[in-house]
């Protein structure tokens, strides 16, 4: 199988889907993997350390995409990706479809077969999901507490307080794998955080983590009040391949203290934020009714040295399944499909 990794477009996104070592694994069980000349610059790694590891350096897009049966990205095509995309393509990556019904109806046009990450389940959970949720929710604290600095426009709070003042306030609303490492990154700092979630499960594990958590089931009107107080708000709710459910009104962003500051990860999926919209690393807030609003789609992208490492160790062993052609009879991949020969086929989607 020719495999090919191109490098990512997206603004200021460093990761690569596979490092020089996970490839190395590729080249000795027989197939052939491309890159596009330095796509894993941003994440460490040199054109001579995939070289070393066996991989054909390709000198650009067009190339790549020409040679490659089964292409392995980060984040979903933009316009860049898709001038090179063919039917004949296997594209593997994350997508985010539902809230992008024009990005699907480009790849239904272009007739290939597009698995997402985001929606390969094994055994209830989203392996290929977790590795960056867990990096986006400690970064949603991370840029949340830089964002309350009063050079920042924000609200001039240090999120944990010192001994003497009040601490700061962390609304995370869904306490699943991004939710969770935000509420325990807060409570770290010294933050109090309360975490919503529809289920109880999650609110159990949320009280676990730290004294400073509490756990609370996710009512609209117990959402407002929490809102109406909080200096930092997280969005971290998945229904997986769907929209993500709005829980935080406009009238409820009115509701926060100037300065305060929103970090919607969950976002990718449309956000559960009414006032929130799609932004990148090149501009990543805007302020609305006062608030700082991030809606950053790839949080961690900042941070691809960690981020590429990661995301490999977790799709490694499915891309080794999509380049052998057994995947069909693997589960996982199989209902993973999101665009399949040009047609929606994900049940998410057509609903
Ligand atoms: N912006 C980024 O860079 C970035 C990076 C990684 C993940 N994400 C996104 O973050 C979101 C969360 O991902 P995750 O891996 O933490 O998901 P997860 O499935 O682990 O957790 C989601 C939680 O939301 C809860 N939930 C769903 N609907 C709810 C509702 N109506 N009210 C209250 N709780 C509800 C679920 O019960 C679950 O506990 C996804 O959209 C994911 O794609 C974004």
């Amino acid at each position: 199988m020719h495999i090919g990794i191109p490098r990512e477009i997206k603004a200021k996104e460093g990761r690569v889907a596979l490092t020089p070592h996970a490839c190395h694994e590729l080249v000795a069980a027989g197939h052939t993997v491309h890159l596009e000349t330095g796509a894993g610059l941003m994440s460490g790694f040199s054109d001579t350390d995939y070289r070393q590891a066996g991989v054909e350096i390709e000198a650009h897009a067009e190339a790549l995409y020409r040679v490659a049966e089964l292409v392995v990205k980060v984040k979903e095509p933009v316009a860049g990706d898709l001038a090179h995309l063919r039917k004949h393509h296997l594209l593997f990556c994350f997508l985010h479809l539902a809230p992008n019904p024009q990005l699907t109806r480009q790849l239904c046009d272009v007739g290939l077969t597009a698995i997402a990450f985001e929606t390969v389940e094994e055994n209830g959970k989203l392996p290929l999901l977790a590795p960056m949720s867990e990096i986006a929710g400690r970064i949603a604290i991370q840029a949340g507490a830089h964002y309350l600095h009063a050079s920042l426009g924000g609200k001039g709070l240090l999120l944990g307080g010192i001994p003497g003042t009040a601490r700061g306030k962390v609304v995370v609303l869904g306490g699943g794998t991004s939710g969770l490492r935000a509420a325990e990154t807060a409570a770290a700092l010294g933050a109090q955080v309360i975490v919503f979630d529809r289920y109880s499960e999650p609110l159990h594990r949320a009280c676990q983590l730290s004294p400073l958590i509490t756990g609370r089931m996710a009512y609209t009107a117990a959402i407002a009040d929490a809102v109406a107080h909080a200096d930092l708000l997280i969005g971290a709710v998945l229904v997986p391949g769907e929209r993500a459910p709005k829980l935080v009104s406009e009238a409820m962003v009115k509701s926060m203290q100037p300065g305060s500051v929103i970090v919607d990860i969950a976002i990718d999926q449309g956000g559960c934020v009414e006032t929130m919209r799609a932004t990148n690393y090149v501009e990543p807030t805007y302020v609305l009714h006062g608030v700082i609003h991030m809606g950053v789609t790839n949080l961690p992208g900042a941070v691809p040295r960690t981020s590429s490492e990661a995301l490999t160790a977790a799709i490694l062993p499915y891309v080794q399944k999509l380049a052998n052609g057994s995947w069909q009879q693997h589960a996982p991949l199989y209902n993973g499909i999101n665009v399949g020969n040009g047609k929606i086929v994900h049940p998410a989607l057509l609903s």
